[in-house]
């Protein structure tokens, strides 16, 4: 067996200059430049811009280990079915927060406003963040609702204290609980003036957490664009028409250039769609219709109940903001690793972490094609390969999905959506792909 630690010493760690070197100087003058109209500047969690990046200075092969690993317990989560109780939407259970989410933005809350960093999750509704007092909390960025004249706490009659798990009443204020593995928080449900960008969206709701325990906590606050009752899309329904896009910047990037365009001014013209799908069971989620994957030109075997969409059971495909790397059914993983491999004629492969398909010899990958009803989204060797800085060791960045859940999903990922403006366009039932460089 190789250990990680084998691994990463096979590996060049030339990026972990990049990270540490701009850990130590002083910010970048370009991030602290203005969010303008409904555009947010998008940051990977790891960029020099995010004071969340990891204190120890991972390296580049840690932090695709870590990664990959992460995105392992979202797929859990991702792929559990709601029990059809459709009156309770949680704002976040326990499953939804394990994940470390990877790309994040600022966001202005309460008056006088307070500058927080939260993650874009569009496969969550949840918003909340950790604030003064919470006990546990691993961030030293907190949010003071004491310092904010428009915070108030959501009282136990209102509507909203029914879509949380575990609500309980102190006094007249709703607050609950949730748990996750050993670990639990408890927050009080609350309202204050969010702004985004230039954007006031009064009297938002979200959960402002006041005690955390065990270690999982990501640190930051969470910004759900899933489709449920409480996430943006929702409550911000009247400003942006339940319509945003994002371009994700590489993870490797030090450019800033990634955005986050809410509402439906200034969306792209010139962009290939495919329906949006709706399953009921999992009402958050952006499922597509995935028909079929070219590896060159070639159209692999994949039987055609592999990728059906069943919202009984869950089956399809999804776009989600926070798994980093493509996962496909176990059908359709296999068909396409095996044409990729052929076309290295063979070369020998080994594997690193959950990725099966690596080369240590440079390589020329095909492009890869992701067949959607109405689209072909052709994806160049970025988005396909993840390279050893040094160039020593190249793997095929997908895998398949995980055997110890419900595989019956298809998550195509961040890494794979990077350099695309991805648009969400809900009123009209569809998703759009156009290449666009954002790294
Ligand atoms: C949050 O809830 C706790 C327990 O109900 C309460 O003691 C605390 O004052 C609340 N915090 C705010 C900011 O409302
Ligand atoms: C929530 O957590 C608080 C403090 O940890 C605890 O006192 C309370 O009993 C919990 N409530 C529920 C419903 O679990
Ligand atoms: C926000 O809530 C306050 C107090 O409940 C209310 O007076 C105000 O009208 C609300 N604002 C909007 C825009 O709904
Ligand atoms: C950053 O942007 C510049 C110009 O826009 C480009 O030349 C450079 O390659 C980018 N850097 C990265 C790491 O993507
Ligand atoms: C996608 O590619 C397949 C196979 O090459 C082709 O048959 C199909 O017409 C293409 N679909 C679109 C919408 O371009």
């Amino acid at each position: 067996m190789r250990t990680p630690q084998l691994v990463i010493s096979l590996l060049s760690l030339s990026l972990l200059f990049l990270f540490h070197s701009s850990r130590a100087a002083t910010l970048d003058p370009r991030c602290s430049a203005a969010d303008h109209g409904s555009n947010l500047r998008v940051f990977h969690v790891n960029s020099p811009c995010s004071p969340l990046r990891p204190a120890t200075g991972l390296s580049w092969a840690e932090s695709v280990l870590r990664m990959q690993a992460e995105d392992q317990a979202r797929l859990q989560f991702l792929s559990i079915l709601a029990d059809g109780k459709k009156s309770s939407v949680p704002i976040a259970s326990g499953r939804q927060i394990i994940q470390s989410p990877t790309y994040i933005v600022r966001v202005q809350i309460g008056t006088p406003a307070q500058t927080m960093l939260m993650a874009v999750d569009t496969s969550n509704d949840a918003a909340w963040v950790p604030c003064t007092g919470c006990v546990g909390c691993p961030s030293s960025t907190v949010f003071d609702p004491a310092k904010s004249s428009s915070f108030k706490t959501v009282g136990c009659q209102a509507a909203q204290c029914q879509q949380v798990p575990n609500p309980t009443c102190g006094g007249s204020a709703c607050s609950f609980n949730m748990s996750y593995g050993g670990s639990t928080i408890a927050a009080n449900l609350s309202q204050d003036l969010f702004t985004l960008a230039a954007d006031p969206i009064p009297n938002y709701t979200f959960g402002c957490i006041q005690k955390a325990t065990g270690s999982s906590v990501p640190p930051q606050g969470l910004l759900g664009l899933g489709r449920g009752p409480l996430s943006l899309v929702s409550q911000a329904q009247s400003l942006y028409k339940s319509t945003f896009s994002y371009c994700l910047p590489s993870f490797k990037s030090l450019n800033f250039s990634g955005s986050l365009r809410l509402g439906p001014v200034g969306q792209p013209i010139r962009i290939k769609f495919t329906p949006l799908l709706k399953n009921p069971r999992r009402s958050s989620l952006y499922y597509v219709n995935l028909v079929g994957i070219r590896v060159g030109s070639k159209v692999v075997d994949i039987p055609p109940a592999a990728l059906a969409f069943n919202p009984t059971t869950g089956a399809g495909t999804i776009f989600d903001s926070g798994t980093v790397f493509t996962r496909l059914v176990a059908p359709a993983y296999v068909a396409v690793r095996d044409e990729f491999r052929k076309r290295m004629k063979n070369a020998p492969v080994t594997s690193l972490g959950g990725f099966d398909t690596c080369y240590s010899v440079p390589i020329v990958a095909p492009t890869i094609t992701f067949m959607f009803s109405g689209m072909n989204v052709t994806l160049p060797q970025d988005n396909i390969l993840i390279h050893s800085t040094a160039g020593s060791i190249t793997c095929l960045a997908m895998a398949a999905a995980p055997d110890n859940v419900n595989s019956v999903l298809s998550v195509i990922a961040s890494m794979q959506q990077q350099n695309h403006r991805i648009l969400f366009d809900v009123p009209n039932s569809r998703v759009g792909v156009a290449r666009e460089t954002c790294s």
